[in-house]
């Protein structure tokens, strides 16, 4: 049998199916939508609303749930979006309110949910509420909405704790005035306190606000840093890069976080449609990040312990046991993610050696990358709850590593922490078509400038073609829909295999995935459902070749 017959179940209006699949989001594909970088409906080289609905029949048929899409609203842009300056309109650079509206109409007429990014841990340093604070000087009411100290030292010429910012450097900047305001990430991202209760009211009425429109979720940017310790505690000469990620910190994971969400949640509950929160939030352990899902908090958490790992069968059983075994007693979802804007792609990641992170500046192997690639995501879609896909990875796109600096956006790359700062590499524009001058991402160029070899990448050269990374994501997502259950469970049966390589039946489907760099021979467990490269079968065994993941099913063989 042919890899690419499956057989997709046609989507239907989204009233069919959310009356069908409640609870839809515990085994949805979500797939993440970079708006300034997917496709330029106004041709000024900057993604915008427009481009995202013309290109929403192509995610329908691509088969995945929903659509998250990345921030859109009113902002300078200092962060590419993440920075806002209001949360109730639309950036004109991305369009109006009329096309979120439209947007979000088409898409469900489509059959596809729409999930938005909220940032609340940190507005523009354009939002009205931080021009106020800082036009009215000390003292001023709308200060206490953020956070001003004064400084240390004699003069106050110091910052007022040793925090750093994310994006290097410290993360206290110091005004005219002579006090100093927090910022976990850019200078013209100052914090909010989430002490003072007006911050609460706001983010609400902004909550409400976004689902009166209809959207189906949030995405609740660094959900893990909404509260600080309190008194802004130093670290005291604790190493902060080497915390990060791996301890609770003073403003990130604090518990306090969470009588935020339990209130969020009673908002969303009041809507019909089964609508969600995922949250970011980079904890130390899983076990932490389930506290976020607990059945009164967010419905998803990503699973950032599963995009740090490395493409190795120890590891990745490892860490699929301990995200299957976290989530259990709470009752959510695993979710499994390999890429998202932050990131190098996961097909440059697995093209490097292991041990770099996740943020890596060489091309390395390309082709054993894109290999690795392939097979590490029939591995996560086979697994049981909710899939994160990001823009580009169903064409296989690598990060662009050389991209000349006088390019580079992220801020990241300018406060030169040393360890951070590449994130441009993986929010390149995507190739749609062979030719043009940006390969059908728009009438124009693009904001970020992309590879001469990416129209033989595009979704155009992609299609139809036996064996192209985009068919293989087409058949995997048809395959998971069709066999109804493929992310329904919580739990996944491990069979016996050798070094290097991960098996594991669920009902009547077995994956098997084979990390190693050599072709091994495993059991065939029935029909072959999809693999991530040509493998042979004889005699009841099949071999598969290095770096390969394969799906099989009992059922009818
Ligand atoms: C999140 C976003 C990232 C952004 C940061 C600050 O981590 O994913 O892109 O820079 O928050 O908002």
């Amino acid at each position: 049998m042919s890899q690419y017959s499956a057989d997709p179940a046609p989507h239907s209006a989204l009233a069919t199916v959310a009356a069908a699949h409640r609870d839809w989001w515990r085994h949805a594909v979500i797939y993440q939508v970079y708006p300034r970088s997917f496709a330029d409906g106004d041709g000024d080289g900057m993604g915008d609303l427009q481009g995202v609905r013309s290109r929403l029949p192509y995610l329908r048929d691509l088969g995945v749930d929903a659509v998250w899409l990345s921030p859109f609203y009113a902002s300078p842009q200092a962060d590419a979006g993440y920075d806002v300056a209001d949360y109730r309109a639309v950036d004109p650079m991305f369009g109006t309110l009329l096309d979120a509206d439209a947007l979000v109409r088409d898409a469900h007429a489509l059959g596809l949910r729409i999930i938005v990014d909220l940032v609340p841990n940190h507005s523009s340093d354009q939002h009205e509420w931080f021009k106020r604070a800082l036009a009215e000087g000390p003292g001023s009411p709308l200060r206490d909405r953020y956070h001003f100290r004064p400084g240390k030292g004699e003069d106050g010429e110091l910052p007022p704790n040793d925090w750093e910012s994310i994006f290097g450097g410290p993360a206290w900047t110091r005004v005219p005035d002579g006090e100093w305001y927090l910022h976990l990430f850019a200078p013209e991202q100052p914090d909010f306190n989430w002490d003072h209760p007006a911050v609460g009211d706001e983010f609400r009425s902004i909550l409400r606000f976004w689902l009166d429109i209809g959207v189906d979720g949030f995405r609740v940017d660094v959900a893990h840093g909404l509260v600080k310790a309190e008194g802004l505690p130093d670290l005291g000469g604790r190493d902060q890069l080497k915390l990060l990620g791996n301890d609770v910190m003073p403003f990130f994971d604090q518990d306090g976080v969470h009588a935020i969400y339990r209130q969020w949640r009673t908002i969303l509950d009041e809507y019909s449609g089964d609508r969600i929160f995922v949250a970011e939030a980079w904890t130390p352990t899983i076990e932490r990040t389930a506290h976020y899902v607990r059945p009164d908090e967010l419905h998803q958490a990503f699973n950032f312990q599963y995009l740090s790992s490395a493409w190795d069968a120890a590891e990745l059983r490892e860490v699929i046991a301990r995200t299957l075994d976290a989530m259990r007693p709470v009752g959510a979802p695993a979710t499994w993610v390999l890429s998202n804007h932050d990131v190098t792609r996961h097909a440059t990641r697995f093209a490097n050696p292991p041990g770099l992170g996740t943020q890596i500046r060489t091309a390395g192997d390309r082709a054993l990358g894109l290999r690795r690639a392939r097979a590490a995501t029939l591995l996560m879609l086979a697994l049981p709850g909710s899939a994160y896909l990001y823009q580009g990875e169903e064409l296989g796109l690598p990060d662009v590593v050389d991209l000349p600096d006088e390019v580079r956006q992220d801020p990241a790359y300018f406060r030169g922490a040393g360890q951070d700062g590449f994130r441009d590499g993986c929010r390149v524009p995507i190739p749609w078509t062979r030719d043009g001058s940006s390969y059908g991402f728009g009438g124009g160029g693009s904001w970020l400038p992309q590879p001469p070899e990416w129209g033989g990448l595009s979704v155009q050269a992609q299609t139809g073609t036996p064996g192209s990374t985009l068919e293989l994501y087409r058949a995997a997502l048809a395959v998971r829909r069709a066999q109804a259950d493929l992310g329904a469970g919580e739990s996944v049966e491990w069979l016996k295999a050798p070094d290097g390589v991960l098996a594991f039946r669920r009902g009547e489907f077995v994956c098997v995935a084979n990390t190693t760099g050599e072709s091994v021979t495993t059991p065939a467990h029935g029909r072959l459902l999809l693999a991530s490269d040509e493998i042979a079968e004889t005699g009841g065994e099949a071999k598969l070749p290095a770096d390969t993941t394969v799906w099989w099913t009992t059922a009818g063989a």
